[in-house]
């Protein structure tokens, strides 16, 4: 397993601080490259600067809802890191950011916003809390089936927000049901809207060589997707010059990397170039709203999948820039990151059970079943070193391209 990187030696490496120093780094070092940590430049495709312009014109551009009331930008702002810094998303009906948009009585989208650092790069194939969008290898799996436009998971993923009807639909006619064909009814629409902004016309025809009316959304889709992977693709940290440079950690994010790859357990599922296994875990967070089965539940990953050992498990999220994304979890359920953290090891310590609904309270001790079954369960943490390990996510922080103009 990733994470048992000599446990004695993070041991001596922790017990003798000041001549060790150098040990302590080397052992970092070593067990970040251990748990699959690469030079950013080894996560970053190529992409079109052509197709990135049009890309961001869309993002931005309220033409791509069908009421042309809502972008993606109004969710993924760079004020809360690409996230809307609330625990679940308001969608259709809503109005501005932030508690400002929770008061506006729009339509709840029952998860946390995920942000889009590194969404996309190299090796980057499950998306969405629940994984519902994945690609590996040949097989793309999605709520499309065979019906998927793209054989590009990330541009299938970004065309699932325009056809959801709670996120950027809302009630058009008798459009109040997600299917394929009226997916494709609400697609050939937005082509229509997006044509008619000359700016993004231009650029069209500029990436394309084809005049805007007549693409497909797919085509936008593969734009959006373009500039997704360009604004947000991962860039040098200050772990990566650390681990792979001569940058230097001071003494607390030093630790609190021994504890991440080391007694917090955290590697052994936040790995990878992305901090992310890309596999399904349970960690006990209670809905903070409806919850996407309703009445306070969410199965995660279950819904995907129908099999009962999946109930209440949900993708592991990557850790860049994680401390510009609050709220945390899938429920947007923690505010502070501390909490979540805490959460991971000792879950009755944040979790205030009478606060919760009795279908809440079920739905969490499903949680804590399958959470009893995972290692991180068992590494109890002081709060100097939770303390530490913030300290080191800290340390995982680069800035996006691009600034993205949100409606
Ligand atoms: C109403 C707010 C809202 C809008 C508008 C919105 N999103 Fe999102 N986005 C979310 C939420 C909430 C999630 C997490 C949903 C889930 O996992 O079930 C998410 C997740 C994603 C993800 C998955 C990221 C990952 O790491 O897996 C992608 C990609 C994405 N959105 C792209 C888009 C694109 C492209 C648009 C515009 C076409 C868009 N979003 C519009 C709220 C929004
Ligand atoms: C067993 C796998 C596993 C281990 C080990 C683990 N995590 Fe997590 N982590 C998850 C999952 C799954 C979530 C999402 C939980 C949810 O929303 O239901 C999560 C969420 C988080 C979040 C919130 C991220 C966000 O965007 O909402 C942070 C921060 C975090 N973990 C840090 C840590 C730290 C620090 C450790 C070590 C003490 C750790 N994790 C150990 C699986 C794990």
């Amino acid at each position: 397993m990733k994470f048992v990187i000599s446990s004695f030696l993070i041991a001596c490496a922790i017990s003798t601080s000041v001549a060790a120093s150098d040990l302590r780094s080397s052992v970092v070092r070593e067990a970040a490259i251990e748990a699959g940590l690469v030079p950013s430049s080894a996560t970053r495709p190529k992409t079109d600067p052509d197709l990135v312009s049009v890309g961001k014109l869309a993002f931005e551009a309220t033409e791509l809802s069908a009421g042309q009331n809502i972008a993606c930008a109004t969710c993924h702002r760079d004020r809360f890191g690409s996230a809307d810094g609330i625990p679940n998303a308001v969608g259709i009906g809503g109005d501005g950011a932030g508690d400002i948009r929770v008061a506006s009585g729009g339509r709840t989208v029952p998860r946390n916003t995920l942000p889009f650092w590194g969404v996309g790069g190299i090796g980057y194939d499950t998306f969405f809390w629940d994984g519902k969008v994945s690609g590996r290898g040949d097989d793309l799996i999605s709520q499309f089936g065979a019906h998927a436009l793209s054989s590009d998971p990330l541009v299938v993923a970004a065309m699932i927000p325009p056809v959801e009807v709670d996120e950027m639909v809302g009630d058009i006619g008798h459009l109040t049901t997600e299917t394929v064909g009226s997916a494709t009814f609400i697609y050939n629409q937005l082509v229509e809207q997006l044509a008619a902004d000359p700016d993004i016309a231009d650029a069209a025809l500029r990436a394309f060589g084809t005049s805007a009316k007549d693409l497909k959304f797919e085509n936008y889709a593969e734009a959006i997707a373009e500039f997704i992977r360009f604004n947000f693709a991962v860039q040098d940290t200050r772990f990566h010059e650390f681990v792979f440079g001569k940058g230097k950690l001071t003494e607390d994010e030093l630790n609190g990397g021994l504890i991440f790859y080391g007694k917090g357990r955290c590697s052994m599922c936040h790995n990878g170039p992305y901090f992310s296994d890309f596999n399904f875990h349970s960690i006990p967070s209670p809905s903070a709203s409806f919850g996407k089965n309703g009445f306070g539940i969410d199965y995660g990953r279950f819904n995907v999948t129908n099999d009962p050992n999946d109930r209440g498990k949900f993708r592991t999220p990557p850790l860049f820039n994680v401390l510009r994304t609050a709220p945390y979890g899938h429920s947007g359920a923690y505010s502070e990151v501390s909490d979540i953290i805490l959460a991971h090891s000792d879950p009755l310590a944040v979790l205030n059970f009478q606060e919760l609904s009795s279908p809440q309270r079920q739905d969490v001790y499903q949680q804590l079943r399958h959470w009893l079954e995972e290692p991180v369960s068992q590494s109890a943490l002081t709060l100097k070193e939770l303390d530490q390990l913030i300290s080191f996510l800290a340390t995982l922080e680069f800035d996006s391209k691009r600034e993205v103009r949100s409606p």
